[in-house]
């Protein structure tokens, strides 16, 4: 019987084997070639692979430790069930899958812009079908370690084969390739030709870097990408694969995608008011006469505020609208009516939408099992606590402990605060389903600014247990 037993399991999980298996795996950037993984235009998946490559670092101990926490949902990672299975068959004890990419959710507002522009500014389910899983294990005292890291893709949606991953398209990706994706941040040019056989010349570079700016990497990881995957192709040809719909089948490369050069980002105003920031617009474009205009959302058709753009290709205007979640800048031809009115003509492109949190993850509170986010809603200074399910006591912890909101990193006097045990539960949004998690919202009556800053005061009298970055410190790409 226990042999029979044994033939069972055996054959049971031989066949979980060779069902969960994956293609292959991808050792070096060359293997890059052989793949369908965000290489055209609309997809994402070069872009995903990129950023988790530099948002992941290895320890002393050669583990892949994580800069974010997968579990809260940061940049909208998400537990992935894996079925029907597409990875590996995995016990619970040996980590759970996290899934990254999904651009419907509202995390992913946090990724930079390189990786979310495709979606905003294309149509169709390619532009949201690649995604990189991580296999996670959860050390405890908020470290992630990655023990595995996949690319995968949804299958076509004309095959009908449903919302899984398609594991015939889905790959291992050893941790070579990943340092090799690292080390292209500042690696030597005159290296390339020995270290990958490759020529990557100048021009060629500068042409993917007008179009993608100096995401440190990024431009070499692409460059050797299309160099491995289309030898025989003219280069411009090549990169405007990446950047723009194929018109008419390729037939006129020649014509140069100069709207890949746009730049729309929404910002904040000293007063809580979005502020809206151009650059790069092509003088074709400008002498003809164009518009930005802030929308609600990108799912919105209500427009909140405009501006005509004089001459100059880049620009910044400062709206009355208070800052919220979602609002998005879209530049569109301007059409004037009788020569004197100018009316809102056909759009040209969209920003992605504006994250409340201004792309930063919270802040873990030092030796608590709960984090501190500074956002904005309706142009103020809000604060948002996560805590873990299994940090019961937290309430009794917390009695003394405030929330304050301060104008400055380098202040020591709060303008406004609140308890923490005051802060109210989230109860009807993406925050209310985080497995593990609770999570608690206060929206100060402090008007939102660069540079605002949020703390977690553990006693009245003091003991900061942590501070958030302060509000726009990064230089956004
Ligand atoms: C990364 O760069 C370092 C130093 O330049 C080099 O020693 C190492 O071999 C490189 N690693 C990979 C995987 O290319
Ligand atoms: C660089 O690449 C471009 C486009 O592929 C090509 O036209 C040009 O001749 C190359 N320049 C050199 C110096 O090889
Ligand atoms: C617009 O807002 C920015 C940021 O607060 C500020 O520096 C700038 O002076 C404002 N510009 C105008 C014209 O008010
Ligand atoms: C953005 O809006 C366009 C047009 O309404 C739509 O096709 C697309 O799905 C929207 N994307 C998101 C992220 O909602
Ligand atoms: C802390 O606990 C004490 C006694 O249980 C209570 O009186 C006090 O109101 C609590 N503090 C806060 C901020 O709720
Ligand atoms: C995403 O954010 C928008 C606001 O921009 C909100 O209306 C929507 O409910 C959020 N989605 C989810 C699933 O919570």
């Amino acid at each position: 019987m226990i042999g029979r037993g044994f033939l069972g399991c055996f054959i049971l999980c031989l066949s979980l084997a060779s069902v969960c298996a994956v293609k292959g795996t991808l050792n070096s950037i060359k293997d890059l070639k052989g793949i369908e993984f965000g290489h055209t235009f609309p997809r994402h998946g070069l872009m995903l692979l990129h950023w988790i490559a530099n948002n992941i670092y290895n320890d002393n101990n050669g583990n892949m430790r994580l800069n974010f926490n997968p579990a809260r949902r940061d940049y909208g990672f998400h537990f992935y069930g894996n079925r029907p299975c597409s990875l590996p068959f995995l016990l619970p004890e040996s980590g759970r899958y996290y899934s990254l990419g999904n651009m419907n959710s509202n995390g992913s507002r946090a990724l930079p812009y390189y990786v979310t522009r495709s979606f905003y500014n294309s149509r169709g389910p390619e532009r949201n079908m690649d995604r990189v899983v991580l296999r996670v294990r959860d050390e405890g005292s908020n470290q992630f370690i990655a023990d595995e890291v996949y690319v995968t893709q949804h299958y076509p949606l004309n095959e009908n084969r449903g919302t899984g991953y398609d594991p015939t398209r889905t790959y291992r990706v050893n941790v070579i390739l990943l340092r090799q994706i690292q080390n292209l941040s500042n690696i030597n040019l005159n290296v390339i030709p020995q270290t990958y056989h490759a020529e990557i010349n100048h021009s060629s570079l500068q042409s993917l870097r007008n179009t993608w700016g100096d995401t440190p990497g990024l431009v070499l990881l692409l460059a050797l990408v299309l160099h491995f995957t289309h030898r025989n192709i003219l280069f411009k040809e090549q990169a405007l694969r990446l950047t723009s719909q194929p018109q008419s089948g390729m037939d006129n490369p020649r014509v140069e995608d100069d709207k890949s050069l746009i730049k729309l980002e929404v910002k904040t105003t000293d007063r809580g008011k979005a502020r809206i920031i151009w650059s790069g617009i092509p003088k074709r474009l400008l002498d003809q006469g164009v518009m930005v205009v802030l929308y609600k959302s990108n799912g919105s058709e209500s427009k909140l505020d405009r501006v005509s753009v004089g001459g100059k290709a880049s620009g910044s205007y400062n709206t009355s609208v208070p800052l919220n979640p979602g609002l998005q800048v879209r530049l569109h031809k301007k059409v004037m009516i009788l020569c004197v009115f100018a009316t809102i003509g056909d759009e040209i492109c969209r920003s992605s939408e504006f994250h409340d949190a201004n792309r930063e993850i919270p802040a873990y509170i030092n030796d608590y099992d709960a984090s501190l986010q500074l956002f904005v809603k309706d142009g103020k200074a809000c604060a948002r606590l996560y805590v873990k399910k299994s940090f019961t006591a937290w309430k009794k912890t917390f009695n003394n402990s405030w929330v304050g909101f301060y104008s400055s990193e380098g202040t020591l006097d709060h303008k406004t605060w609140q308890w923490a045990v005051k802060f109210s539960e989230e109860s009807c949004s993406d925050w209310a389903d985080i497995p593990g998690y609770d999570v608690y919202v206060y929206k100060s009556s402090m008007t939102m600014s660069p540079g605002v800053q949020a703390r977690f005061i553990l006693e009245k009298s003091g003991g900061e247990k942590a501070r958030t970055p302060p509000w726009e410190r990064l230089v956004q790409g």
